[in-house]
């Protein structure tokens, strides 16, 4: 049966369905046992539901006019102050440290915990091995990221990111490649940590970018790219071969085991 992937999407799952093809033609050793997105009616999810795949979703822009109306509303759910408290002061400070702003002030935080917690209690509801973001545009919080990441040095969540790291993070890696005028762009899996698109790298791949291609074409290279890639990655994770070790230089680093 080999490991149990939970995907969280935004949007319209092609890598998510790379990674179904995948499990379903075993060069993945696992199953997606569920789906979860941030945003209602995508593509991604009429994929996962083709598949027979359980879906769930926590629309973030809908929950968030709701909480911010009335957050009487999201008492049952919003993790108490204290706790937030504790991430925010212990665990966000050291994340500005690795350029985050995505999250904002106290209220904002208090917010966002609240929206990763009711996509924990979705989460919880599935056992899993490994949570993988496929074209999922939250930054995730160091208090959703410790929740399932009980080991410091085994993580247990991946981004694809559509740069060759640590070039280009953000929400538009081959726009920013495309346009800075790059002659190679690509793409990059890696460990999710406290940052944006800072955890340590998995594996890349790299297009060129040629005098005659235009955007569109470019990024078609680099999801054909992604979609080798992604599966690639998460089966050397189902073989057990990722290891994160940690440089003289205070670096953490995927080494790749051996068969
Ligand atoms: C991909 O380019 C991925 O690298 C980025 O978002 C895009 C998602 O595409 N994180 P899709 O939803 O998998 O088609």
């Amino acid at each position: 049966m080999g490991i149990r992937i939970g995907v969280l999407i935004s949007g319209g799952g092609t890598n998510l369905q790379a990674i179904l093809d995948a499990c379903q033609d075993g060069r993945i050793d696992g199953q997606v046992v569920f789906v979860g997105s941030d945003v209602s009616g995508v593509r991604g999810l009429e994929r996962a539901e083709k598949a027979g795949v359980p879906t769930f979703v926590v629309d973030y822009s809908e929950t968030r006019k709701k909480y911010f109306a009335n957050p009487g509303e999201f008492r049952w759910c919003r993790p108490n102050d204290s706790e937030i408290g504790k991430v925010f002061y212990e665990k966000y400070f050291s994340t500005k440290a690795h350029n985050i702003r995505a999250f904002g002030g106290f209220v904002n935080f208090a917010w966002r915990m609240t929206f990763e917690k009711l996509m924990l209690m979705q989460l919880n509801e599935h056992q899993i091995d490994l949570l993988v973001l496929a074209g999922f545009m939250r930054v995730l919080s160091p208090y959703f990221i410790d929740q399932m990441n009980q080991d410091q040095d085994k993580p247990r969540i991946m981004n694809i990111h559509p740069a060759l790291l640590p070039a280009f993070p953000g929400t538009d890696g081959y726009g920013d490649t495309f346009r800075y005028g790059c002659k190679v762009g690509g793409c990059t899996v890696h460990f999710v940590d406290y940052g944006e698109d800072t955890g340590p790298i998995i594996g890349q791949r790299a297009v060129p970018n040629l005098p005659d291609d235009t955007l569109e074409n470019f990024k078609k290279k680099g999801l054909l790219q992604e979609w080798e890639l992604y599966p690639e990655c998460i089966q050397l994770f189902a073989e057990g071969r990722l290891k994160v070790v940690e440089l003289e230089n205070g670096r953490r680093v995927v080494d790749i085991m051996p068969k």
